[in-house]
């Protein structure tokens, strides 16, 4: 079988982990880059042998030869990008979150309907080994129904400023930047409940803290932490039609002591716990039980889970397997994140 011929638009920061995973795998090929900042687009085309070099996708997508695409840019132009590369028959691995409405997110799931072409949405921990494990576990009904989840990520100091923190560019804060990753691990691992209520806040107290020295955090490609128009703290109760229940907070900064990560499931037979680390918790013979499974790694690695992602991706493109985190998915999460910002404007719980 030839090589999945691969473009990437957005050179920023986490095309990175696209293009080392893509470059690792023997069945794609790297073919095209693109990027506004044409010297971002030029340098990664050196570094990964990259032979066709572009600055406005729309050149990138009418290039035939592309079977297939990552989506790396700023979250505002995801939507746009990947109905135009559908239409142009390629498949599309899109960075979270989808899109930053849940209209735009209603179009590209139209657009992956009307093409028959496959979208990839980057729920990229649903990828990693300790996902997939505790998947197995809940496959074979071993921690019974998840009826409650709860989930952190919480930075004392990590506005990652430019783009991120520029609300028409982003959709949002931590809470569509990072809470996507941990509401989505949740709410997969729940088995796609229907969501039924949510009641958020959002809080903007304490802006980017910029003026704060000798602590590193993640920043974007074109850092700039002079305009802020995110929240900086976001917190949710989301409620399905099944009874479950989410109940989540994520911040850019806070006055927290550490930062803090974790992801807990609750069910009828056992919980888990992936973050801070995978351990599982039973219940035998009278006597409870915390299990440590003996893997490589108890927590979300970074490099494994992008590579794990990409692969996946490429079998995709192939035909040997569908996608684990689909369009229709990245619309339900679109609709969770926006009713948290809405319920949060309302000072409401919304209903759905
Ligand atoms: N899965 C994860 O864990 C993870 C981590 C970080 C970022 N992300 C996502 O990746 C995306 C990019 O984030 P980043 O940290 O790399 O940002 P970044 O600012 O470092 O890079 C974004 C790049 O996209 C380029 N760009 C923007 N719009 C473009 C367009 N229309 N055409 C071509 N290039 C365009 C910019 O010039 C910039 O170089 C975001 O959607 C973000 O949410 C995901």
């Amino acid at each position: 079988m030839s090589k999945i011929r691969i473009g990437v638009i957005g050179a920023g920061s986490i095309s990175e982990m696209h293009l080392k995973s893509y470059h690792t795998n023997p069945d794609a090929e790297l073919y095209a880059i693109c990027d506004l900042n044409e010297e971002r687009a030029k340098a990664k085309a050196e570094k990964y042998g990259i032979t066709h070099i572009y600055t406005n996708y729309e050149d990138l997508l009418a290039n035939d030869a592309i079977d297939a695409i990552s989506i790396c840019t700023w979250n505002n132009s995801h939507a746009q990008i990947s109905i135009a590369a559908l239409e142009a028959g390629k498949n599309v691995l899109t960075e979270k979150p989808l899109c930053t409405s849940v209209k735009e997110a209603l179009e590209v799931e139209d657009a992956v309907r009307r093409t028959g072409k496959t979208l990839q949405v980057g729920f990229v921990r649903r990828y990693a080994s300790n996902t997939r494990i505790i998947k197995s576990f809940l496959d074979n009904n071993e921690l019974g129904d998840i009826y409650y989840a709860k989930a952190s990520c919480i930075r004392r100091l990590g506005n990652p400023g430019g783009w991120f923190s520029d609300v028409d560019r982003s959709g949002g804060g931590p809470l569509i930047d990072v809470g996507v990753h941990v509401i989505d691990l949740c709410w997969y691992l729940m088995g796609r409940p229907k969501v039924k209520s949510i009641s958020g806040n959002t809080y903007k107290k304490l802006g980017n803290r910029a003026n704060v020295k000798n602590l590193a955090f993640y920043k974007a490609a074109d850092y700039d932490p002079t305009h802020n128009t995110v929240e900086d703290l976001a917190n949710a109760l989301i409620r399905f039609e099944n009874g479950a229940s989410i109940l989540v907070d994520v911040s850019f900064t806070l006055h927290a002591k550490e930062d803090e990560l974790t992801v807990k499931l609750y069910g009828e037979k056992g919980g888990a716990e992936l973050e801070p680390q995978l351990s599982i918790i039973t219940e035998k013979y009278d006597t409870i039980l915390n299990l440590t499974p003996q893997i490589n790694n108890l927590s979300f690695d970074f490099v494994a889970g992008f590579q794990d992602e990409i692969n996946y991706f490429i079998e995709v493109c192939q035909g040997k397997k569908e996608t684990l985190s689909p369009v229709q998915d990245g619309v339900e999460m679109m609709k969770i994140l926006c009713g948290v910002y809405e319920s949060s404007e309302k000072g409401e719980e919304i209903r759905f």
